[in-house]
């Protein structure tokens, strides 16, 4: 136990999630290598700029799954067009001979991929206040040293961003981006620093709801914060720019997911809520193949920018979902997936992968006296009951158009309406059963968390 207050379980999660002294090392010499090689580059050059490490890695918040690096270069005087015309080509000039991916994104950079070590290096202007230069990455390095401030300032808060950090991977709830829609590294931070802990802050967040603004050093602005982001069911302002929402990329769905994990928590904590985590916990449940149908779709995506991807594939799911339920199938949950370059997959979990021949509709009331004959008449010619409710509306079975999941999917996929992402190609469907829905399956088990375990072990 060190100095720093703190449970038995989060100690013995810390062991896990913290670095080894191995990956330090590693990381450490590959940031060296990087900051020599741009170094040397822009003086070869004449550009006047500066290497600097941000992220995780520069400001002590790294967690031992991450072997990564956040690399900026911050050039002298340069304009925002400058560095979008001229940025990722220097980046790839000056880190050539080495296995550099360059990736399409609002602003120039690129990877470094060496020996299962991953480095982002980002060029940006090097500007006198954050927000000065007008694009987003302009901040990262204000983050870096506020971040470094306050961690100097209480050092256990160092293992606490690391505890919510490793807890929000573990509820599925980590990352930005619009595949997520979560906490970014970040605002994990932001939020473990203004309540001044791990479980200071859980037990804030058990209080949370859609449109909670949270700012307990008065830093920002509500009414103006709440007027610009009027569709954020979180505010937290920005500690180096208030005027902007830490939390614009958070749903309702990853919040809700916050607020019930935190509770259930500090119930009864247990290190099931961590990824990493000191001991394997498999998900509280696997969903059964002979109940998961999937959509397999093919096609050019490597196009498309990441995050407008995942938003399709995500409204793409949820329109199947809504369409398989009007068609009377129960659906418990989906999952997409896709390698952002030729394939995509949307798994479906059903109640059940058929459903009953007939189903109970709701008709018109008595007095549409038109509507109400053709109704009774349908069900006379089929053969099948009607009756009429105590409000005088009637009620009748009628032969439903699907009785498999796979047949109505097959139906919904192929409607020109549906909303297939662009560059689709081909959609095929895998029924319930399928080799498909094993992976289908896989994939809804792989975004299963461990945590409900936790709860079901207390009853037990
Ligand atoms: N960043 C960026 N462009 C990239 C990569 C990172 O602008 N291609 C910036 C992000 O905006 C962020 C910082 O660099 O301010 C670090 O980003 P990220 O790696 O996502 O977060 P970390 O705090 O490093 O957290 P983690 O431990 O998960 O890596
Ligand atoms: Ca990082």
């Amino acid at each position: 136990m060190g100095a720093c207050p703190r449970g038995r379980v989060e100690e013995e999660a810390l062991e896990a999630i913290r670095p080894g002294p191995l990956q330090l090392r590693l990381l450490e010499a590959f940031y060296s290598m990087l900051k020599r090689r741009l170094e040397a580059c822009i003086l070869e050059r004449g550009i006047r700029a500066l290497v600097e490490a941000e992220g995780s890695y520069a400001k002590g918040t790294l967690t031992s799954d991450k072997w990564e690096l956040d690399v900026f270069l911050l050039v002298e005087g340069a304009s925002a067009a400058w560095i979008k015309s001229r940025g990722e080509g220097l980046l790839l000039e000056c880190l050539r001979g080495l296995p550099v991916e360059a990736r399409y994104a609002e602003h120039p950079y690129v990877t470094v991929r060496l020996m299962g070590l991953e480095a982002d290096v980002v060029i940006a202007p090097r500007v006198p206040r954050p927000g000065a230069g007008g694009t987003g990455v302009e901040r990262t390095p204000f983050h870096t040293r506020w971040v470094r401030e306050q961690l100097e300032r209480n050092p256990c808060l160092a293992d606490d961003v690391r505890l919510f950090k490793a807890f929000l991977k573990g509820i599925g709830a980590y990352g930005a981006e619009t595949r997520v829609g979560g906490f970014s590294g970040l605002l994990a931070e932001v939020l473990v620093i203004y309540h001044g802990g791990f479980r200071l802050l859980l037990e804030e967040a058990t209080h949370w709801r859609p449109g909670s603004y949270v700012d307990p050093l008065g830093l920002g602005d509500e009414a103006a914060l709440r007027a610009r982001y009027p569709d954020s069911p979180l505010i937290v302002p920005d500690p180096v720019d208030p005027r902007r929402n830490a939390a614009a990329a958070v749903t309702t769905r990853r919040l809700a997911e916050l607020v019930v994990a935190a509770a259930a928590y500090l119930e009864r904590p247990c290190t099931a809520y961590y990824k990493p985590s000191p001991r394997p916990w498999g998900p509280y449940y696997k969903p059964d193949p002979a109940r998961v149908a999937a959509l397999e779709l093919l096609g050019d995506y490597a196009g498309e920018p990441r995050d407008a991807l995942w938003g399709r594939l995500t409204r793409l799911a949820s329109w199947l979902a809504g369409g398989l339920g009007e068609l009377g199938f129960e659906v418990a949950r989906w999952e997409v997936d896709t390698d952002e370059a030729t394939r995509a997959l949307v798994a479906i979990e059903l109640a059940s992968p058929a459903v009953p021949g007939l189903q109970l509709s709701r008709g018109p009331p008595a007095w549409s006296v038109r509507r109400a004959l053709g109704y009774i008449a349908r069900r006379a010619g089929q053969g099948l009951p009607y009756t009429i409710a105590g409000d005088g509306t009637l009620r009748g079975l009628r032969p439903r158009r699907y009785t498999r999941a796979s047949e109505a999917l097959e139906w919904l996929a192929s409607r020109p309406d549906a909303p297939l992402p662009r560059g689709t190609r081909e959609a095929r469907v895998h029924p319930p059963g399928s080799p498909g829905a094993v992976e289908a399956a896989a994939l809804i088990e792989s975004r299963t968390p461990s945590w409900p375990l936790c709860l079901a072990l207390q009853d037990a």
